[in-house]
């Protein structure tokens, strides 16, 4: 995805959900994120990028953008008995002072703590590049093809303390071809996953994403359930 030109004449903030995102990489679940908010298909501001890494492409999209970015270094927590949880106190400051209503996991790569996932219980998400619950964890396309299956795709879940385990918010699907390798597989559910995390947050913004156990009820917007 191009990292596009911040137009000023567009301010990003265009509503009131204030949200956090945690990237460490490329970064174009976040660009899929600030278009959408840019074109006002996503009624929300992004407070905070937060990044483990300095170098990430996805902190100079934020840049590129206006958007605040905090680079958190995990070294000096790295000798702590409970580094893990430790970083993330020191995320969850971050989330807090930015006043964080909605955090989301795009391409985050360090296993997030209760520290945060009792802090923003049902409101964390994350996006996983596989119809879960089948290939959690890393490789989740090169899992699929060795698996062999026919029908991959992405879904946008809550985070709970299992990884990749928390309740499904939506799921797309896309097949996997004859001559998929894990790099054109990995492709193109890339491309569904660009609409389906806006799609998912803008659900979240109008309040329409109930949580009863597993499932996750999605209210049409007249307040019943589809
Ligand atoms: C995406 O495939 C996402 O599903 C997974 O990590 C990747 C992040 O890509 N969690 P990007 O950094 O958003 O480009």
């Amino acid at each position: 995805m191009d990292i596009h030109p911040l137009n000023m004449s567009e301010p990003i903030s265009t509503g009131k959900l204030r949200l956090g995102v945690l990237a460490s990489g490329r970064g174009s679940n976040l660009q899929a994120l600030i278009d959408a908010i840019e074109s006002g298909t996503v009624r929300a501001r992004i407070a905070v990028v937060i990044s483990n890494k300095k170098e990430a492409l996805a902190v100079e999209r934020a840049r590129i953008h206006g958007v605040t970015d905090v680079f958190l270094d995990p070294k000096p927590y790295a000798s702590m008995t409970d580094k893990r949880e430790a970083y993330d106190r020191g995320v969850l400051d971050i989330l807090r002072k930015y006043d964080v209503d909605l955090v989301l996991l795009a391409g985050y790569m360090k296993i997030v703590t209760p520290v945060l996932i009792e802090a923003y219980r049902n409101r964390m998400m994350n996006i996983h590049p596989s119809l879960l619950p089948s290939f959690p964890g890393l490789d989740a396309q090169k899992q699929a093809l060795e698996w062999g299956v026919k029908v991959a795709g992405c879904t946008v879940h809550f985070v709970t303390e299992g990884v990749d385990e928390g309740p499904i918010i939506l799921q797309a699907a896309v097949p996997v071809l004859e001559r998929d390798s894990p790099e054109t597989l990995a492709a193109r559910i890339l491309v569904e996953e660009h609409k389906l995390y806006p799609r998912a947050v803008q659900l979240y913004a109008e309040g329409r994403l109930h949580v009863e156990g597993r499932r996750v009820r999605i209210a049409d917007s007249a307040a019943g359930c589809v």
